[in-house]
């Protein structure tokens, strides 16, 4: 079975999670993708949801797929979130941004009651860190900004060097919201919501992918099946 495959079914099985009525938050990248399409599915069928869109893209997918959409300016909260992510630990402490949506991704996240987090299995890990934690930062006085990134991993025990994303143009990657991505390769993340927090109070910083505390369920499919994981 490929990747692909896997991905789509953790993504039918967190479908399954949808009831109707519900106001959804959708997710970004590849395994969302999957949900988005599947969901829309539903919808034409007679399922009755709203969307939220966590990027453009998501809302040109959604659009495509007759899911109807409203923004956080218009439902206070949702009731669910589906979304892909890069990491995933045992405690459901995420890294996300992969994608570069990782702004929007967390604002829907924090405003949804529950989020179930998609993916194949090989976004398993026992510490987070192996993929490169993205931090979306205002142009303006980046390096002083990567100054002080750096100057916290050193504070937090985290080490690694910080890339600037480039597109697949080779021009420097523009967020949806207009930032910059800076990828932090740490290797392994010591103390992720130490770090998570102190991320957050660096001026420059916008956001940064690690998503703690925020998803409640995880399902991975792998070659044996599907895994389900409760954060406890
Ligand atoms: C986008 C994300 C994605 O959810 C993450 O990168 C996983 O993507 P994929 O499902 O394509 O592996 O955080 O910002």
């Amino acid at each position: 079975m490929n990747m692909d495959e896997l991905k789509r079914q953790a993504a039918a099985r967190a479908l399954e999670h949808v009831r109707d009525g519900m106001k959804l938050g959708l997710g970004t990248g590849s395994t969302a993708r999957h949900f988005v399409d599947l969901l829309g599915e539903k919808v034409r069928a007679g399922l009755n949801v709203v969307g939220v869109p966590t990027s453009e893209a998501t809302r040109i997918q959604a659009e495509q797929c007759g899911v109807p959409l409203t923004t956080l300016d218009d439902v206070d909260r949702l009731d669910l979130t589906v979304d892909g992510a890069d990491e995933i630990d045992a405690a459901l402490n995420l890294i996300k941004g992969g994608g570069g949506a990782l702004l929007r991704e967390k604002i829907v996240a924090t405003a949804s009651d529950r989020m179930i987090v998609i993916a194949d299995d090989t976004k398993w890990v026992d510490v987070l860190g192996r993929f490169p934690l993205p931090v979306e930062v205002i142009p303006f006085g980046l390096a002083a900004t990567q100054r002080a990134m750096a100057a916290v991993f050193a504070q937090t025990g985290n080490s690694g060097h910080m890339v600037l994303r480039k597109g697949k143009d080779g021009h420097v990657f523009v967020t949806d919201g207009g930032h910059c991505i800076v990828d932090a390769h740490l290797g392994q993340i010591t103390d992720a919501p130490l770090l998570a927090g102190l991320l957050t109070a660096i001026p420059g910083v916008v956001e940064h992918g690690l998503f703690i505390g925020l998803a409640n369920l995880a399902v991975l499919a792998g070659a044996q099946g599907i895994r389900v994981i409760e954060r406890r």
